[in-house]
């Protein structure tokens, strides 16, 4: 029988959010901005591109906000791709790249994935990459960590990667979980900005800075690829409110590591548990963990669902045993133990 939703703790770790919200400098602005409902925004977002420069030790002139990095990602393709060339991606990579690739109009090339065993299970396999560069190719999308398997490449792995592909190449770094990360061996691929023309980071303030709702993101990028898009972007494409609170999640720091240190904490302890439940899964550098069930897993994800516990199907990506789990809070985090033990049960 079908549970009343009413009477059951609703645990949402399907999207990657973060449980434990924004700094509360980023609510007390968005409060002491509402008598400003009725202007637009800064079209140039130029406080925020200030503070993210200082932050990074970058140029503003280096930055591109976006409604999100999503609206970025997409824009990418549409502006530097398009029919005749082609967009490559890795298998298990953000659905995001293939779904800009068909919208730019140009055609999708996969590489394959590290295989499942491999220590990164299903991560990206760098040579495979480079390997599959040709003279269409205009954008290449890599994740790091990576999103939906939780794994990583080193820096040095990366160093060796972008000296394999031709400048007139764009290698897209998308760094969306990068402050979650605490392998010492991967930075992020901002320290090689000045270095490589063809770099460009996307980031954003939806994971680590708990601002999902209000939909900030940039990337980071030579400043001549910045002026192309800037000229074809939504004059006003990030919200008043959004602007603001990024500036000052950006500005709480304690806030930031705070959050960090208790995803950390919570994503080591979930994967020992999962692992002791003889569960496949892991690694991770994200706030979520991508779980084998080594079989079909819509039966379980549903029982889940039913027990108001929503997390990520991974058909769509080619992954129908798994499943993938935000890590939540202590508290969420036991009730996704609880139903897992009913499931499994
Ligand atoms: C790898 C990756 N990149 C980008 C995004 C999009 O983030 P945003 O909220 O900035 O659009 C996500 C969101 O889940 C993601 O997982």
């Amino acid at each position: 029988m079908r549970k009343k939703y009413a009477d059951l703790f609703f645990v949402e770790l399907g999207s990657n959010e973060n449980t434990y919200g924004p700094s509360p400098r980023a609510r007390e602005v968005i409060l002491d901005n509402l008598h400003a409902l009725h202007r637009y925004p800064d079209p140039l977002g130029a406080d925020l591109k200030k503070a993210i420069a200082l932050k990074h030790s970058i140029k503003p002139e280096q930055i591109l906000l976006g409604n999100g990095s999503h609206e970025l990602l997409m824009m990418i393709a549409q502006v530097f791709a398009g029919p005749g060339s082609q967009v490559l991606a890795s298998q298990y990579g953000f659905a995001v790249y293939a779904l800009a690739a068909q919208c730019a109009g140009a055609e999708l090339v996969i590489a394959n994935a590290l295989p499942a065993d491999a220590e990164q299970s299903r991560g990206h396999d760098l040579h495979a990459l480079s390997s599959a560069i040709n003279e269409k190719t205009r954008v290449v999308y890599i994740a790091n960590p990576i999103n939906p398997t939780g794994t990583w490449y080193s820096s040095q792995a990366f160093a060796e990667f972008i000296e394999r592909v031709p400048a007139n190449v764009l290698v897209v770094v998308d760094e969306a979980y990068l402050e979650f990360v605490t392998a010492p061996e991967l930075q992020s691929a901002l320290a090689l900005s000045n270095a490589y023309q063809n770099l460009i980071v996307a980031r954003t303030f939806s994971k680590a800075y708990g601002l999902a709702g209000l939909r900030v993101g940039y990337i980071v990028a030579h400043p001549e690829c910045v002026a192309v898009m800037e000229r074809v972007r939504e004059s006003f494409n990030v919200n008043l409110l959004g602007l603001a609170a990024a500036e000052a999640a950006l500005g709480d720091d304690a806030h930031v590591q705070w959050v960090l240190e208790k995803n950390a904490a919570e994503r080591a302890w979930l994967i020992e548990q999962f692992q002791s439940r003889g569960l496949k899964c892991g690694p991770s550098q994200t706030n979520f963990i991508l779980i084998d069930f080594q079989k079909d897993s819509a039966d379980i994800e549903a029982k889940f669902v039913n027990s108001a516990v929503v997390l990520r199907p991974m058909r769509g990506y080619g992954l129908p045993s798994c499943l993938r789990v935000t890590v939540g809070n202590r508290d969420e985090n036991r009730q996704l133990l609880k139903i897992l033990d009913e499931v499994m049960a």
